[in-house]
């Protein structure tokens, strides 16, 4: 077995591949002036089985995921497995208006060709499993993002949305908190606007879970909300840290806390998902 590592999952790689004990192979990934990309596997891997690790956000990954695909195949590979941590374009998950493709349908198609079976960390919608060709799985990371939040012993859990209601019960039953769920709208892409309902958090450490961060629009209006209402502390943890444009300064005036997992390496990838991923491939 050998694991090829996308240029920027480095981190879970290296963890999966110390897990596993199985090596990474040697990979050379960079940018031609004109901003193309330029893939090269160093090594032989005919008869491996091998894990490929590649996010489809942003938009460059998916053209390396191609490429390395493409690489891989030229081997006489026993099988090719996609880890794709981070399945980008899952909110554009129906035609909200006519004339719109249904993007996460149309790049689960296309992921699936040319490899044997996929795994990925956390579907924004689960439906989504069902639209890939191959065999394929979701990791779910609240128990990992759980054991986290358990650390600051929070009184009482958020989902900032309905969207996010179902995982924050899950964290409610697992550390055994009280959860609410508030309700937002969106503004637009970057300002939400969040209604609490009548709730009592004054002096409270208050969790908010999440799937993703992308502008950070909703967390940091949620945080603003909480601690105008008196809370004292807010612990913020999502699965997928996209953290866009100034995300995490705009994060850094409310929020106390913020931790996301390794799906999308950044500064605040303290939950690595590399044992769930492990123990899948494993058993699939
Ligand atoms: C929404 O459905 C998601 O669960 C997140 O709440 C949302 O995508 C976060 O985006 P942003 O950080 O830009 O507010």
């Amino acid at each position: 077995m050998k694991i090829i590592s996308g240029p920027k999952s480095l981190m879970l790689s290296t963890r999966l591949s110390e897990i596993m004990d199985i090596p990474l192979a040697h990979t050379e990934y960079k940018r031609f002036p004109d901003g193309e990309a330029y893939v090269r596997i160093h090594e032989n891997l005919d008869k491996e089985d091998v894990i490929f690790i590649q996010n489809t956000h942003p938009d460059q990954n998916i053209i390396e995921y191609f490429l390395t695909l493409d690489a891989i195949r030229q081997y006489n590979v026993k099988s090719i497995t996609s880890v794709i941590p981070y399945f980008g374009y899952a909110r554009q998950d129906k035609r909200f208006n006519e004339g719109e493709p249904v993007s996460a349908k149309t790049l689960a198609k296309h992921l699936s060709m040319d490899v044997d079976k996929i795994i990925t960390v956390n579907l924004h919608n689960p439906e989504i499993l069902n639209w890939f060709s191959v065999p394929s799985y979701e990791i779910r990371a609240e128990k990992l993002l759980a054991k986290y939040f358990e650390k600051f012993n929070p009184d009482i859990i958020v989902s900032p949305d309905k969207g996010s209601v179902e995982r924050a019960k899950l964290l409610s039953e697992l550390i055994n908190r009280p959860y609410i769920s508030f309700e937002k709208r969106r503004l637009d892409a970057e300002h939400v606007e969040i209604y609490t309902g009548d709730i009592d958090v004054s002096n409270k450490t208050v969790a908010i879970i999440d799937d993703m961060i992308s502008t950070g629009g909703t967390i940091a209006t949620a945080s603003n909300v909480l601690k105008n209402m008196g809370a004292a502390k807010i612990v913020v943890g999502c699965v997928h840290g996209l953290f866009v444009g100034n995300a995490l300064n705009r994060l850094q005036a409310t929020v106390d806390v913020l931790f996301s997992t390794d799906t999308i390496e950044n500064e605040k990838s303290v939950v690595t998902v590399a044992d769930e991923i492990s123990k899948t491939i494993r058993n699939s």
